[in-house]
């Protein structure tokens, strides 16, 4: 029988149990139980003794705003909110080797030419991040290293008063707190490490970057309950094969949460992509069937991206959907609007959907570019090659106006588009600027098909 004070926790979820199972009763997973010491128990009520009074303070005050240490990496200042925010603690995940622990040295380094920052690796000895470092280019920068994983003393050299301003533990996975008897990366490590970590950085103003890695289904492993202490959340994201890295905030208590940061990987580390939209139409040709240029929206930045489909007869009984960087179910709603609203019969075929350059949209905003590229391989007709497509598509056909119109004109007309096929002026809140795109407004998805 289990001991009165462990319990089994689902690394997965967090969630925690009195006994094993094979799967995780919260949330579905299997095998993700493991067993732990259990917190200290819940306190009952509040006792006797009286607590002390908390001093209340106008809303009207002045505030003194959060001051903002600049990297100077403009994509990743941005992703920020602007800067970094002192005593706050981000934690940036993704999947191994896409490049998280060279981001944060670069990162480390350009500070390290204003303030002490301390560069802590539990993964790498400090010769391979030296390696890395001489990769980089960045063998001078005043960077402090050093290869630890026990907490005990990475608070004790952190909490002093002129110890470093800016930290990274790379990664919280490899932290342990000495007092638990569970293994390093369980659920019940990072987040003592954690808590621990964030409470001498609170405490001392340091600016805390935590490296957290990803679990097979791209949650950061550990709970939820380490996004929830953290106050930014970064998720750093790319395709394998692709050059392009994504970093884009998921959390952020300074700062939007729909900005992204482009960058390139390259044989010196990470270089800024400041115009996404060349890049990612960099490989463009244009009038080929199937394609269609989205102006799409990320954050506050117009980004330009080609959407490709192919429609091709199935030999199978349920035809085949395969998307790479939208949502499916999404395609899955084009394609019945497109059938049963305007008369295209291509549910039999099996459907192929990508975004081109590995960026994920979300946007609805990208249904019109979808049902353009979809139509486009069915005709055999291309999109017309100097126009950009953009408006959501409702269940009954019609055409949706999406937001910030003017800035997507604008950002065309900048790379030499001359068309815009997107929603009617009744609908658009935009008003006609002056960008000198000729604009095919539609009212209908039906109004669509006889352009090809
Ligand atoms: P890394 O930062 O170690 O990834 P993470 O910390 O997220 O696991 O990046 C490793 C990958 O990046 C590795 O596949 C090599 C590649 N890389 C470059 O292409 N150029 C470079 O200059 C560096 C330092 C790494
Ligand atoms: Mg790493």
């Amino acid at each position: 029988m289990a001991r009165a004070n462990t319990r089994y926790v689902c690394q997965n979820c967090g969630a925690s149990f009195p006994k094993w199972a094979g799967k995780c009763e919260a949330c579905g997973e299997w095998n993700t139980l493991v067993e732990e010491q259990a917190a200290e128990s819940v306190p009952k009520g509040l006792g006797k003794a009286s607590g002390k009074r908390i001093e209340f303070v106008p809303l009207s005050g002045v505030s003194s705003d959060a001051p903002r240490r600049m990297t100077h990496i403009q994509e990743f200042d941005r992703v920020c909110g602007g800067g970094l925010v002192h005593g706050s603690a981000l934690l940036i995940g993704g999947d191994p080797g896409i490049g998280k622990s060279t981001l944060l040295l670069q990162v480390t380094a350009c500070l390290a030419q204003e303030v002490r920052c301390a560069y802590i690796s539990g993964e790498e000895a400090v010769d391979q991040v030296r390696m890395r470092a001489a990769r980089l280019g960045l063998v001078n920068a005043p960077v402090e290293l050093a290869s630890a994983t026990n907490v005990r003393d990475i608070v004790a050299s952190l909490d002093t008063a002129e110890g470093p301003r800016v930290a990274v533990i790379d990664s919280i996975q490899t932290m342990y707190v000495d007092t638990l008897d569970s293994a390093p990366g369980t659920v019940a490590q990072v987040r003592a490490s954690a808590s621990e970590l964030i409470r001498v950085a609170k405490r001392r103003g340091i600016t805390l970057l935590i490296v957290g890695h990803v679990t097979k289904d791209g949650q950061i492993a550990g709970p939820r309950v380490l996004e929830h202490m953290v106050d930014t959340v970064l998720y750093f994201e790319g395709e394998r094969g692709h050059q392009f890295r994504i970093l884009r905030a998921v959390k952020n208590r300074f700062g939007p949460t729909d900005e992204i940061g482009v960058f390139e990987m390259g044989e010196d580390g990470l270089v800024e992509v400041t115009n996404p939209s060349e890049l990612f139409l960099a490989d463009r040709r244009g009038d080929i069937t199937g394609t269609a240029v989205f102006a799409g929206l990320e954050g506050t930045r117009p980004v330009l991206v080609e959407v490709q489909a192919l429609v091709a007869p199935s030999p199978l009984g349920t035809p085949r959907r395969a998307v790479v960087g939208w949502d499916s179910a999404r395609l899955a709603m084009v394609l019945a609007v497109l059938e049963a609203r305007c008369g295209v019969a291509i549910g039999a075929n099996d459907v192929y959907l990508s975004v081109a350059g590995g960026l994920k949209v979300t946007e609805p905003a990208a249904d019109l570019a979808v049902a353009a590229a979809l139509v486009s391989s069915l005709t055999g007709e291309p999109v017309p090659a100097d126009a950009v497509v953009f408006g959501e598509i409702g269940l009954s056909g019609e055409v949706r106006a999406v937001s910030q119109t003017d800035q997507r004109l604008k950002e065309a007309a900048k790379l030499g588009f001359g068309r815009a096929l997107m929603p009617s002026p009744r609908r658009s809140r935009g008003n006609a600027g002056d960008d000198g795109l000729k604009r095919l407004e539609l009212d209908q998805l039906s109004d669509l098909l006889p352009l090809f």
